[in-house]
């Protein structure tokens, strides 16, 4: 095994659409740094693909899309050469948590990995407000935030520990992965179709910003290239919120996704318990990640 103490260069490398993992990977970091273990932190963006090398950990970070993770992610592995075998952590950040139909939603990248000489010996799944469909109600927003460096810091004493963490998810979910693996044609699509409104004042925003290169300023308003990844990152970020799908409108969320935002709400915000925030199905792997393992602990 791979020896993973302070002399090892622990890699972190993530996607993120609208923050979520980024947050999540720059927890990792800071975590890492407090233990004085040397770290490097990257984003995967079209056209620029992080490279590795084999020493150390490598800390693959990805939001949950359609059961799955993004394409760019299965890209950017195809991209990578692992000569020796190099230990490697794969988290998943999703809206719902452990809970079907999202049990396998590491699997294929985990498979991929595998065939690129990555060792995944850990695997686990971090949650965050949801960024598509159903806005997570404001009060259980807060309680993701505050548990996020907790949750970090548990599995930073696992990974470094070397313990070993894999899932065997459920044949149902694993089924259910291999079809949202439909969104990725179906995000190209959506990304073609995007409505740009009278508010646009072709800033270039959305240009500068799409971590697909989906966007570019062409005489004076945005043009959609065909390479989506339906992250709904220009809708939520557009500083003139000029940008509106052009099919599925219900994947957006009404009052939009700002974390920066509801982390300045933070403060001063009572929590409530879990039991009463996250109540019903829809919430259920939410309500269990925040109660799970907690003895007092979280
Ligand atoms: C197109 C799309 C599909 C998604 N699919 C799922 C899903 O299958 N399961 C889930 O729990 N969350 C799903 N989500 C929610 C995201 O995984 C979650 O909000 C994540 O924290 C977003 O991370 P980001 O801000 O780094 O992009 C989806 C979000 C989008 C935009």
């Amino acid at each position: 095994m791979t020896d993973m103490s302070q002399a090892h260069k622990v890699k972190i490398i993530y996607f993120s659409g609208t923050g979520s993992t980024a947050l999540a990977a720059e927890e990792f970091e800071r975590e890492l740094i407090s233990r004085k273990v040397p770290v490097v932190i990257s984003e995967i963006r079209a056209g620029n693909f992080p490279s590795i090398n084999d020493e150390g950990l490598l800390i693959l970070l990805f939001p949950v899309h359609a059961f799955n993770a993004p394409e760019i992610v299965y890209e950017w592995i195809e991209s990578i050469t692992v000569r020796n075998p190099l230990s490697t952590a794969v988290i998943s950040v999703s809206a719902g948590g452990n809970r079907k139909p999202n049990m396998a939603c590491r699997l294929s990248s985990i498979k991929r990995l595998e065939k690129k000489n990555c060792r995944v010996f850990y695997e686990e799944m971090l949650v965050m407000p949801s960024n598509w469909v159903k806005k997570t109600p404001e009060g259980l927003a807060i309680r993701l935030l505050e548990i996020l460096p907790l949750k970090v810091k548990d599995i930073v004493d696992e990974m470094l520990s070397e313990k070993k963490h894999r899932t065997k998810p459920p044949q149902f979910d694993r089924i259910l992965s291999r079809i949202g693996e439909l969104e990725k044609k179906g995000a190209k699509r959506f990304g073609k179709k995007i409505l740009v409104s009278d508010n646009c004042n072709g800033c270039g925003w959305c240009e500068k910003n799409c971590p697909a290169n989906n966007i570019s300023i062409t005489d004076g308003r945005p043009a959609f290239n065909g390479t989506c990844l339906l992250c709904l990152k220009c809708f939520y970020g557009c500083p003139n919120k000029a940008l509106e799908p052009g099919k599925f409108k219900f994947f957006i969320i009404k009052d939009g996704y700002d974390l920066k935002a509801l982390k300045g709400r933070m403060k001063g915000v009572k929590p409530e318990p879990v039991e009463e925030l996250a109540k019903g199905y829809l919430w259920r792997g939410v309500r269990n990640y925040l109660l799970e393992g907690n003895k007092g602990k979280y």
